[in-house]
């Protein structure tokens, strides 16, 4: 097996601490002013990033990868010169020459899989959110494409929005002054309570499931519950509604408070059953305070039924809160309080209510990885930014299996300091046959 030792990852992590800044910037010159894409999950959001994405002149889409072929063939339709894989493996091997830049869109527990194949072979990645689906992988992630001077971007499409750059706007330049609090919530439910899946159904003809397993243990299939969305329920697979919501809707507090990695997370759910994520949690965390905040910052997240927030769970008169609502995050400042529906335009509460916004524009947050690519700019929602907000959130998933237990987190050594056992969902062993160079 191909895996890092845990004295040579804590060896690469310090390393790349120090030089974190470099993230983003390319190093791998495109071959010319165009940019040779491949694209690994061409279904459900696959397809629209792959829309995005082609809809930048200087893209070439040369190779699409989809384990399912009726996905595949969807997606092949607009774009008939692209060749065809269902393992990305096969197609990275084939191909490595031929392609500059991978975009992967599958299940999040093959994010990390696919996107550090690409990358161990210097190809610039766009990666959906979350990150990753591990603590591990997000930081592996941020590490490989620092070492190796490569342009990335996570798929938080909303984090280039106008709304979310002038709400950052909004509390970077003080309008409701030092940030105490963040409450956080979606009314989605993307967690599971019930019980394990017995029986097995037929594989589908057009579905190749070894491969959808991935790095995954091994089950039989079961129509339903995993391909396609639902696996974002299951422990195995997705992160719950924490992992899939929170990840846009803690961004734009994660940027505007320049956070870093929180102290410790607490989660309040129902017993963990080893199956699904909870379909009700409510997350506490603490970070460590900034130029844009108090001296620490309480952090706490609402999901499914538990959202929004009550104005009981809130540090707010209730005359001050208009009605929240379904997803959205409320900033309480030392000098007011500011509304950030999702995705919806900041509205100022409290003593702030009277100043004026200064709305700041859109970017286009696919173009803007490609032309990084190609040497123009930036991205701004890099591996070295997405990677340690991953973290954070992932934090958060881990304490659901250990509810009403504040677990105490080491961001440097990536060590929940004392629940022992917390330690083994920070990373797990890929199944033989899945392993990767570098996770
Ligand atoms: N940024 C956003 O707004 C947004 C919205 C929806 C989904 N997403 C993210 O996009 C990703 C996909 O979500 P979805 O809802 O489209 O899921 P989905 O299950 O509907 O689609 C996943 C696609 O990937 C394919 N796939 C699965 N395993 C694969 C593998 N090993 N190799 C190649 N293809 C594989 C599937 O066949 C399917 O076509 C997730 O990470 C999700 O969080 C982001």
């Amino acid at each position: 097996m191909s895996r890092f030792t845990r004295r040579r990852f804590l060896a690469t992590s310090a390393a790349s601490a120090s030089a974190l800044a470099l993230l983003g910037r390319s190093a791998k010159a495109a071959p010319s002013d165009r940019l040779r894409t491949a694209h690994v999950g061409v279904g459900g959001m696959g397809r629209g990033d792959l829309g995005s994405v082609a809809s930048h002149p200087n893209v070439e889409v040369v190779a699409l990868c989809d384990v399912d072929s009726n996905e595949l063939a969807k997606s092949a339709k607009g774009h008939p010169g692209a060749k065809q894989f269902a393992d990305y493996r096969k197609m990275l091997d084939s191909m490595a020459d031929g392609i500059d830049a991978v975009v992967v869109s599958t299940p999040d527990h093959t994010h990390a899989p696919a996107a550090v194949s690409a990358m161990n072979l210097d190809k610039h990645v766009y990666c959906q959110k979350p990150l990753t689906h591990e603590v591990f992988e997000a930081r592996r992630m941020r590490e490989v494409a620092e070492e190796r001077k490569l342009v990335t971007q996570m798929g938080i499409q909303v984090h280039g929005s106008s709304q979310y750059r002038t709400a950052t706007e909004v509390v970077q330049s003080g309008l409701i002054g030092k940030v105490r609090e963040v409450h956080a919530w979606s009314n989605k439910n993307w967690g599971y309570d019930g019980g394990p899946f017995n029986g097995k159904d037929p594989v589908p003809d057009s579905l190749d499931w070894n491969l959808w397993l991935g790095t995954a243990a091994e089950r039989p299939y079961v129509k339903g519950p995993y391909h396609r969305a639902n696996w974002r329920k299951l422990i195995d697979f997705g992160t719950g509604t924490l992992g899939d919501m929170g990840v846009h809707i803690f961004d734009t507090p994660y940027r505007a408070c320049a956070l870093t990695a929180p102290k410790w997370a607490r989660t309040t759910c129902r017993k963990p059953t080893g199956v699904g994520h909870p379909e009700k949690n409510v997350v506490e965390y603490e970070f460590p305070g900034t130029r844009f905040t108090a001296d620490s910052l309480r952090w706490v997240w609402y999901d499914g039924g538990n959202a929004p927030p009550k104005p009981s769970d809130l540090p707010l008169e209730a005359d001050v809160l208009p009605k929240l609502p379904g997803q959205g995050s409320l900033f309480i400042g030392e000098e007011g309080v500011c509304l950030l529906p999702h995705v919806g335009n900041p509205v100022l509460l409290g003593e702030a209510a009277e100043k004026k916004i200064q709305p700041v524009g859109g970017v286009n947050h696919y173009h803007q990885w490609v032309d990084a690519c190609l040497g123009k700019g930036e991205p701004s929602a890099h591996f070295g930014y997405g990677g340690p907000l991953t973290e954070a959130l992932l934090l958060g998933v881990v304490a659901n299996r250990f509810p009403g237990e504040k677990l105490e987190w080491n961001a440097d050594e990536l060590e929940v300091t004392n629940v022992a056992d917390a330690n083994a969902l920070i990373r797990h062993e890929y199944r033989d046959g899945f392993e990767v160079e570098g996770l």
